[in-house]
C-alpha cells in the first residue's frame, strides 16, 4: 500500500485498519514532512492505524481508501487537538519513602547538596528502598507509571539507582519489569547502580566500582537497555563514570549520563567522548561542550522540573544548545529528591516559562526528541506512517494549551499502540462509530 507522506520511517503494517480517529482540529504529527512547521501540524486531520502502528496521519479529506477491519475502532475527535503520546526521557521511578521534609527545607533555603551532606538526599532514599519489600517496590512503580499514563505519557525511561547493592539493584529493575507488564506504558529500563557511591563504601570507592562492574552488571544488565551514572559534584567523578559506562557497554547496554547538574564537572564532555545516546540535566554547558554533544549525536535531556525546584535560578543554557544544533529532549526526572512529578504536560509548561524553550521546541522535545534520547527515534514520539499509534487527544483546540492552560490534566483520551486507555482507564472515547458524512 502506497500512501501520501509515507516518508522513510519504519514500514507500514500490512493488516487492515483497526483504529481510526477522525474530526481532529489540529493534528500535531511531530514530523515536519507531514505538515506545517517543525511540528508538522495539519488542520482537519485524521489518524488511521493497523496492528498498533500508524498507517495514515494527515488531512482527513486526503485520506486514501483504506482496507478497514470489520471491528475497526472509529472515534471522532470533535475538533480538538491531537499530539503524539509523550515520551518521558528520564525518570527514577523505583523508590520507597519520600523526602517531603527536605523539599520543605529547600523552600526555607536549605540547598539540595546540604541535605545530602547531612545524611539525607539519595542516601536516605537508598535506606528506604532497601527496607521495602518486593511488593512495595512493585506497587510504587506501577502507581507512578499509571499516573504518568493518565497525563499522556506512553513511553517512559526509568532508572534503578536507589538499591546500590547487587540484590537491591536487581530487585529494583525486576519491580520495574513487573510494573511495565501491567501498564500500557512502554518502559525503557536503565541501570543506575552508579547513582552514588553508597555510604558503606565511602572509604573504598574503587571497591564499590569493582562490585558494580563484576557483580551488579552481570546481574542487572539482562534487565536493562541502558547504563547511566551520576557524574557530578558529590557523586561520581569523570573517571569513575567513564569506567561504569564502558563496563556497561561491554554488557551490551547503551550509555546515558547525568551530566553537569550541580556544577561544571566535565560530564558533558565525557558523554560526547563516549557517544552517549543522551546527556541529561546540563545546567552547566558551554559552547565547546555543546558543539561536542552535537557532533557526537548525543541528545540533551532537559529536566526543567528539577532545575526549577533546585531553586538556584539556573536553567539549562538553551541558546547555547540551540546554536550548536543539539537535539533537545524533555523528561520529568520523577524522583523523591529534586522533582516528584509524573506529568510531562507540566514539564512542557516549565520548559517554556522557566527553561526558555518555545512551545514548539518543548513539544518536539517531549515527543520526537525524547524518543531519540531513549533509542526509539522514529518508532515513537511522532504520528507518521510506521510509527507506534500513541497519541493524546487534548481537552483543548491547540497544543499551545499544554504551556498556557497550566496545572490541569489536558489528556482527555490516551491511546497506546492504537488502543484507547488500556488498563489505565486513561479516558473515555469522545465519540464512537462510523465517521460522519463527508468523512472517509
Ligand atoms: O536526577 N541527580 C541525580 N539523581 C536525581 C536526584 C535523585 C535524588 O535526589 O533522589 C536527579 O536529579
Ligand atoms: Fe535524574
Amino acid at each position: 500500500m502506497s500512501l501520501p507522506g509515507a516518508g522513510t520511517g519504519p514500514p507500514v503494517p500490512p493488516g487492515p485498519v483497526d483504529f481510526l480517529l477522525f474530526g481532529i482540529g489540529q493534528l500535531v504529527t511531530c514530523d515536519p514532512e507531514l505538515g506545517e512547521g517543525p511540528l508538522g501540524v495539519v488542520e482537519g486531520g485524521a489518524v488511521a492505524a493497523a496492528d498498533g502502528r500508524v498507517v495514515y496521519a494527515g488531512p482527513e479529506r486526503q485520506m486514501p481508501d483504506l482496507d478497514m477491519a470489520d471491528d475497526v475502532d472509529a472515534f471522532g475527535a470533535g475538533g480538538q487537538a491531537v499530539v503524539p503520546g509523550f515520551v518521558d526521557a528520564h525518570t527514577h521511578l523505583v523508590f520507597a519513602g519520600d523526602r517531603a521534609d527536605e523539599f520543605a527545607a529547600r523552600l526555607r533555603g536549605v540547598g539540595y547538596e546540604e541535605a545530602l551532606a547531612a545524611g539525607g538526599g539519595i542516601n536516605r532514599t537508598v535506606r528506604d528502598t532497601r527496607a521495602a519489600s518486593d511488593n512495595e517496590l512493585r506497587r510504587a512503580a506501577l502507581g507512578r507509571l499509571r499516573l504518568a499514563a493518565r497525563y499522556g505519557t506512553t513511553t517512559l525511561e526509568a532508572k534503578s539507582g536507589y538499591g546500590l547493592t547487587v540484590e537491591d539493584e536487581r530487585r529494583s529493575l525486576e519491580a520495574l519489569a513487573w510494573a511495565a507488564e501491567r501498564s500500557v506504558v512502554e518502559v525503557v529500563p536503565t541501570f543506575l547502580g552508579a547513582h552514588l557511591i553508597p555510604e558503606e563504601f565511602a572509604g573504598d570507592r574503587d571497591g564499590y566500582l569493582d562490585l558494580l562492574e563484576h557483580e551488579m552488571l552481570p546481574a542487572c544488565a539482562p534487565l536493562a537497555e541502558f547504563v547511566d551514572a551520576f557524574c557530578d559534584r558529590g557523586a561520581l567523578t569523570v573517571d569513575e563514570s567513564r569506567r561504569v559506562l564502558e563496563a556497561g557497554a561491554r554488557h551490551g547496554l547503551g550509555t546515558k549520563l547525568h551530566a553537569n547538574e550541580l556544577g561544571s564537572t566535565g560530564g558533558a564532555a565525557l558523554a560526547a567522548e563516549l557517544g552517549c545516546v543522551s546527556a541529561d540535566h546540563l545546567l552547566f554547558c558551554d559552547e565547546r561542550e555543546a558543539r561536542a554533544l552535537a557532533a557526537a549525536g548525543t541528545v540533551a535531556v532537559l529536566l526543567p522540573g528539577t532545575s526549577f525546584l533546585l531553586r538556584t535560578g539556573r536553567a539549562a543554557p538553551v541558546q547555547v544548545l540551540r546554536d550548536a544544533g543539539v537535539t533537545l529532549a524533555l523528561g520529568t526526572d520523577c524522583n523523591p529528591g529534586t522533582c516528584y512529578c509524573e506529568s510531562m504536560q507540566l514539564m512542557i509548561a516549565l520548559a517554556c516559562v522557566h527553561g526558555g524553550l518555545t512551545p514548539e521546541e518543548a513539544l518536539l522535545a517531549a515527543t520526537d526528541g525524547a524518543a531519540r534520547a531513549v533509542g526509539r527515534g522514529g518508532r515513537v514520539g511522532r504520528l507518521a506512517p510506521g510509527a507506534a499509534c500513541d497519541l493524546v487527544l487534548l481537552a483543548g483546540r491547540s497544543y499551545l494549551d499544554l504551556a498556557y492552560h497550566l496545572g490541569v490534566n489536558l489528556a482527555q483520551v490516551v491511546v497506546k499502540g492504537g488502543r484507547v486507555g488500556g488498563v489505565e482507564g486513561a479516558g473515555v472515547p469522545v465519540g464512537r462509530g462510523a465517521p460522519a458524512g463527508g468523512g472517509p
